[in-house]
C-alpha cells in the first residue's frame, strides 16, 4: 500500500510580516536559513554561546545514529542559566513569573524572588537526601511552586518527572514506579472550574504502591484549611509541608556541575496506545533548543509579557513556560485554572490585566473560543498583543483566521509551531519577522533543522503528501526512552530500514509548491477511502470552514466497497442547531470544498469530542464508536463521560 497522502485542501492566503514587526524582529534576515544549512554545527555553536558554561564543550556533535551527544564535554547548570545570570544584572527586579490562581489570587515573583526560592528548594531536596541523578516526581497544580520545584531539581542535578495534575492516582503511580522516583512533590489541592482537585488525596492512593518514594513534600495551596473534610492527612516522617521546610532553608545552594549530556528531566507521553514512554531530555542540548526557539520564534524582547497557556505537566509548559523564557530573562504569565471560569472571557481578562504581548495557546482552545463567540474577547483591550502562537494539533485555516482577526486584530503575526515531547523544542514554525505565513501551515523547519517528506520506501516527495521525517539530529532531541532504549530505536529510527539516521515523528504531512509543510495528523489516524489515503486535518478543516461548525473530527469506518468510509463528529458553534438538512449541507460542503472522495458518509453532531488531557482529539475512540466496537482504553481522556454519551447518540442518530 502506498504511504502517500492525498493533498486536498487549497489554501492560498499569505500574510507577510507587518513592516514594523519585521524591522524590529530578531532575527529578520532571511539569510539565517542558508547560513544554518551550510554549517548546522556552527549555527548551533553560535546559539550555545548564549548560555553560561562552567566548562566549555569540546565538540558540538557526536552522532552515532540513532544516538546523539551534543556539546560533548561541556559543563553547565540549567538553573544558573535561568536565574543566576539574570540576578547579576538589572533583571534582578524584573518579574519572572506573574501568577494568577483560578480563585483570583495573585503573586508576582521577580527573578530575585525565584532565585531565592529555587536555591532554598534545592537545599530542601538535599536535606531530604536527594542527590544528583535521583528522580523527583512533581504532581502539582499550575502554581509557581511547580516551576520552583523543577528548577530546584535542576540546581542539584536531580531528574524531575512532572506528572500532569489532572492524571489519576494510577497514572501517577505507574510514572513514579517506571523511573523509581525518590521524592514526590504535590499539594493539598488545585483549583479547576471552581472545584478543588484533591492532589494529595490522589497522591496518597498512588503512594500505596510506590515503594521507591521516601519523602513527600506538600505545598499548601489552600491555607486556612487545616482540619475536617478538606484537610489532607500529613503522614508523620514521610510527608512534609513545603512552607515548613522552606522557612529555614539556607538561601545559597551550590549549583551542581552538570555534564552537557546529564539528564535534566523525564517526561511521560501517553501517546494513543501502549505504556507511557518516559522521554529523556538532557541538559545542554535541551536548554540550547529551548533558549534559541523562545528567542527567535517568539522574538522575545526585554519588555515582553509572555503567556504560554500550557500546563507545566506537558512539554509545552516545560519548554515555554519554564526553561525557554526564563533562560531568556523574560516575564512569564502563569494561570492556574480553566479558560471559562468564572466566565468565558477569563483568558482575555488576563491578557488585558497583565498586558500580555505574546500569547501561545492550542488549537483546541482557539476552537472553543470560536464556539463561544467573538463577543467574549471583544470585551477586552487586547491591543498590547503583538504575536500569537499555536501548538499541539494542526490548526484549521478557519481557526487560524479567527485567531488572527478576533485576538490579533489582523495586526499580530501567528506562529503555528510543530514539535513534540520528543523533539524538546519547536522544529517547524515560521520566524515571525521573516516568514510569510499561510493559515494551516507550520511553514518550514527552523534554522539548524532539516525535515523531509518521504514515501514508505524512503524516496523523497517534492510536492504532495507523505511521511514526515527529520533528517538531521538537533540539540534538544530526546536521547532515549527511560529504561527502554530498544523502544526508542524501534519507535523513532526504524521506519526506513537502511536509514537509521532518519527520525520518524509519526505524523503525516504535505509540502506545497512553496516548500511549506502542512501537518496532516498522525499517520495512525490516516483514512483510506477507496485506496486514497486522506489525512484527518484537511477534511476537518473543510468542515470547520462552515459557519455552523466549531470543531470536527473525522475517522475511517469499515466499508464493504470503499475499504473505509468517512465518519465525521461535529460540534456546533453557539446559536446553531442540528437537523437533517444541516447534515446534508455539511456533506455537500465538504464535497464542494475538497472533493467527493472526502465527503463524509456519516455526520454525528455532539456537544463535545473526546480529548486527551492535553486537548488532542482521540480519534481512536471515535473509530471504536463508528464501528460499533467496545471502547478501548479511556484512561487518558480528559472527560470519560464524553465517549459514553457520544456512543449513545451515535447509535440513535445513525441513519
Ligand atoms: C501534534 C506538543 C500540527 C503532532 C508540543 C505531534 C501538531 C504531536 C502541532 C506532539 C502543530 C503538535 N501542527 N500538529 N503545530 N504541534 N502537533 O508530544 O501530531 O504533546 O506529533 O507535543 O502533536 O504532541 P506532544
Amino acid at each position: 500500500m502506498s504511504s502517500d497522502i492525498e493533498a486536498l485542501l487549497q489554501e492560498h492566503r499569505k500574510f507577510e510580516p507587518p513592516e514594523a514587526f519585521r524591522a524590529a524582529a530578531q532575527p529578520n534576515d532571511p539569510g539565517i536559513y542558508e547560513r544554518a544549512a551550510a554549517d548546522p554545527e556552527a549555527y548551533w555553536a553560535e546559539q550555545a554561546a548564549k548560555l553560561e558554561w562552567m566548562t566549555p564543550y569540546e565538540r558540538v556533535l557526536d552522532w552515532k545514529p540513532p544516538h546523539a551527544q551534543w556539546f560533548v564535554g561541556g559543563k553547565l547548570n540549567v538553573s544558573v542559566n535561568c536565574l543566576d545570570r539574570h540576578i547579576r544584572t538589572a533583571r534582578r527586579n524584573k518579574a519572572a513569573l506573574v501568577f494568577e490562581g483560578e480563585p483570583g489570587d495573585k503573586r508576582t515573583l521577580t527573578y530575585w524572588d525565584l532565585y531565592v526560592a529555587v536555591n532554598q528548594f534545592g537545599n530542601v531536596l538535599r536535606s531530604l537526601g536527594v542527590k544528583k541523578g535521583d528522580r523527583v516526581a512533581i504532581y502539582l497544580p499550575m502554581i509557581p511552586e511547580a516551576v520552583i520545584a523543577m528548577l530546584g531539581c535542576a540546581r542539584i542535578g536531580a531528574i524531575h518527572s512532572v506528572v500532569f495534575g489532572g492524571f489519576s492516582p494510577e497514572s501517577l503511580r505507574d510514572r513514579i514506579n517506571d523511573s523509581q522516583c525518590k521524592v514526590l512533590i504535590t499539594s493539598d489541592g488545585g483549583y479547576r472550574r471552581g472545584q478543588v482537585v484533591p492532589l494529595k488525596r490522589n497522591a496518597d492512593k498512588a503512594l500505596e504502591e510506590t515503594p521507591s518514594i521516601e519523602h513527600v513534600v506538600v505545598v499548601q495551596r489552600r491555607p486556612g484549611i487545616t482540619s475536617g473534610e478538606a484537610f489532607d492527612e500529613i503522614k508523620e516522617g514521610r510527608d512534609h509541608w513545603w512552607h515548613r521546610l522552606m522557612r529555614h532553608a539556607p538561601i545559597w545552594c551550590e549549583p551542581e556541575t552538570m555534564d552537557a549530556e546529564d539528564i535534566l528531566f523525564v517526561l511521560y507521553t501517553s501517546g494513543t496506545t501502549g505504556k507511557p514512554k518516559g522521554i529523556v531530555h538532557t541538559t545542554a542540548g535541551y536548554l540550547v533548543g529551548a533558549e534559541t526557539s523562545s528567542r527567535i520564534v517568539f522574538d522575545l524582547k526585554e519588555d515582553d509579557v509572555f503567556w504560554c497557556t500550557a500546563d507545566v505537566g506537558w512539554v509545552t509548559g516545560h519548554t515555554y513556560l519554564a526553561y525557554g523564557p526564563l533562560a531568556n530573562g523574560a516575564t512569564c504569565v502563569m494561570y492556574e485554572g480553566a479558560p471559562d471560569w468564572p466566565e468565558k472571557d477569563r483568558f482575555w481578562e488576563i491578557c488585558e490585566k497583565y498586558g500580555v504581548t505574546i500569547l501561545y495557546t492550542a488549537p483546541t482552545a482557539i476552537r472553543a473560543f470560536m464556539k463561544w463567540g467573538a463577543h467574549w474577547p471583544a470585551k477586552h483591550d487586547l491591543s498590547r498583543l503583538r504575536l500569537l502562537g499555536s501548538v499541539g494539533e494542526p490548526i484549521n485555516p478557519e481557526a487560524w483566521m479567527w485567531y488572527r482577526e478576533h485576538i490579533g486584530h489582523n495586526r499580530c503575526p501567528i506562529v503555528d509551531t510543530w514539535w513534540q515531547t520528543e523533539t524538546g523544542s519547536i522544529v517547524i514554525s515560521p520566524l515571525p519577522g521573516i516568514t510569510a505565513t499561510t493559515p494551516g501551515s507550520a511553514t518550514t523547519p527552523l534554522p539548524g533543522y532539516s525535515a523531509s517528506l518521504l514515501h514508505a520506501d524512503g524516496t523523497e516527495i517534492g510536492v504532495g503528501g507523505g511521511l514526515l521525517a527529520l533528517t538531521r539530529p538537533w540539540p534538544s532531541m530526546l536521547r532515549t526512552i527511560w529504561g527502554d532504549d530498544e523502544r526508542y530505536v524501534q519507535t523513532y529510527f526504524a521506519k526506513w530500514k537502511d536509514r537509521p539516521d532518519l527520525y520518524f515523528p509519526g505524523d503525516g504531512a504535505k509540502r506545497d509548491e512553496d516548500g511549506y509543510f502542512w501537518i496532516l495528523g498522525r499517520v495512525d489516524d490516516v483514512l483510506n477511502v477507496a485506496g486514497h489515503r486522506i489525512g484527518t486535518m484537511e477534511v476537518e478543516s473543510a468542515l470547520v470552514e462552515h459557519p455552523a461548525v466549531a470543531e470536527a473530527a473525522v475517522v475511517g469506518k469499515a466499508h464493504d466497497l470503499k475499504g473505509q468510509a468517512i465518519a465525521a463528529f461535529v460540534t456546533l458553534r453557539e446559536g446553531f442547531k442540528y437537523d437533517i438538512s444541516l447534515r446534508d449541507e455539511l456533506r455537500q460542503f465538504v464535497g464542494d470544498k475538497i472533493g467527493a472522495i472526502a465527503r463524509p458518509d456519516d455526520i454525528l453532531f455532539s456537544a463535545d469530542l473526546p480529548k486527551t488531557r492535553s486537548g488532542k482529539i482521540m480519534r481512536r475512540l471515535l473509530r471504536d464508536i463508528a464501528e460499533g466496537r467496545a471502547l478501548g482504553d479511556t484512561t487518558t481522556l480528559a472527560d470519560p463521560n464524553v465517549v459514553n454519551s457520544l456512543k449513545e447518540m451515535y447509535e440513535s442518530q445513525e441513519s
